[in-house]
């Protein structure tokens, strides 16, 4: 039988880990993560999620290369030239999962309209809710892992990598492991907004600006101890700032979503 945290204690204490020890995640454990997955709730109970386990080393590397943007030379290269390179977990993690919205089933089963933008917001709500179950299931067992958003920096490629077919879309990645928290990278929360900006009651309550620079300065203390210069201004603006993927969308299209 295995062991897991209480819900509140694993969700309270959640960070991301991105260095992991090697040692492999068990059958029992997978399927456990697996099991708390299907069981998520699912809207109008279509279930419009697959997820894609990658063992394959050859696709791992493939999509790790999406994730950081370089060559496999590059990659090396950087690598031995000892920089600090991102997404090296997507090859290092025991288990890269690939959360997929899917239609196909629905399709295979029934003549149905897939194509309204509104389907397209089941598909991502549906899979993000599976997701965060298998990940609250992987920390609750003493597990850590990543999401990794960056597969959809050339999201048509990844579909190809995993043979999806028509109907079926690449949302995000997940990297589980056991977590190496001897690795600095493993330790602190990142700090979030405060409550009061998160939740009104009745009416939406825009925060303060002084609220915001508040929470930016305590971002900002928080990188500055990791030795880094950013704050969450900045961050906002080299995610929000330029253009966001703008290719997804054709992608969508092509795959049967979100043209209505
Ligand atoms: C949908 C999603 C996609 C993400 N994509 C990436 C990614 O591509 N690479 C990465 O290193 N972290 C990624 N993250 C992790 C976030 O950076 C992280 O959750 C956030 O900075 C807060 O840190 P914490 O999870 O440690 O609290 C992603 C998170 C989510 C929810």
């Amino acid at each position: 039988m295995l062991n897991s945290k209480p819900t509140l204690e694993t969700l309270l204490n959640h960070r991301s880990v991105r260095k992991y020890t090697g040692e492999p995640i068990s059958d029992e454990m997978l399927s456990a993560i697996f099991e708390a997955g299907r069981a998520v709730s699912t809207s109008s109970y279509l279930q419009a999620v697959s997820v894609i386990r990658v063992v394959d080393k050859t696709k791992r590397t493939s999509l790790r290369q999406i994730s950081c943007d370089m060559t496999a030379e590059e990659y090396d290269k950087a690598l031995s030239e000892g920089k600090r390179l991102g997404h090296g977990y997507v090859e290092s993690c025991a288990e890269y999962l690939v959360f997929c919205m899917d239609a196909h089933r629905h399709h295979q089963l029934a003549d149905v309209n897939t194509d309204w933008t509104e389907v397209t917001l089941i598909g991502a709500i549906d899979v993000a809710l599976m997701a965060q179950n298998m990940l609250a299931a992987a920390e609750s067992l003493g597990l850590g892992g990543v999401y990794i958003g960056s597969l959809r920096n050339d999201i048509r490629r990844a579909g190809e990598v995993l043979g999806l077919p028509k109907h079926v879309v690449p949302l995000f990645g997940l990297c589980l492991g056991h977590p190496d928290w001897e690795a600095k990278i493993n330790q602190s929360q990142r700090p979030r907004l405060p409550l009061n900006v998160i939740v009104s009651t009745d009416t939406y309550q825009i925060p303060s600006d002084e609220t915001l620079s508040a929470y930016n300065e305590e971002v900002k203390a928080y990188y500055a101890s990791r030795g880094l210069d950013l704050d969450w201004k900045a961050q906002i603006g080299e995610t929000f700032g330029g253009e966001v993927r703008p290719f997804v969308l054709d992608y969508l299209q092509s795959q049967g979503f979100a043209k209505r």
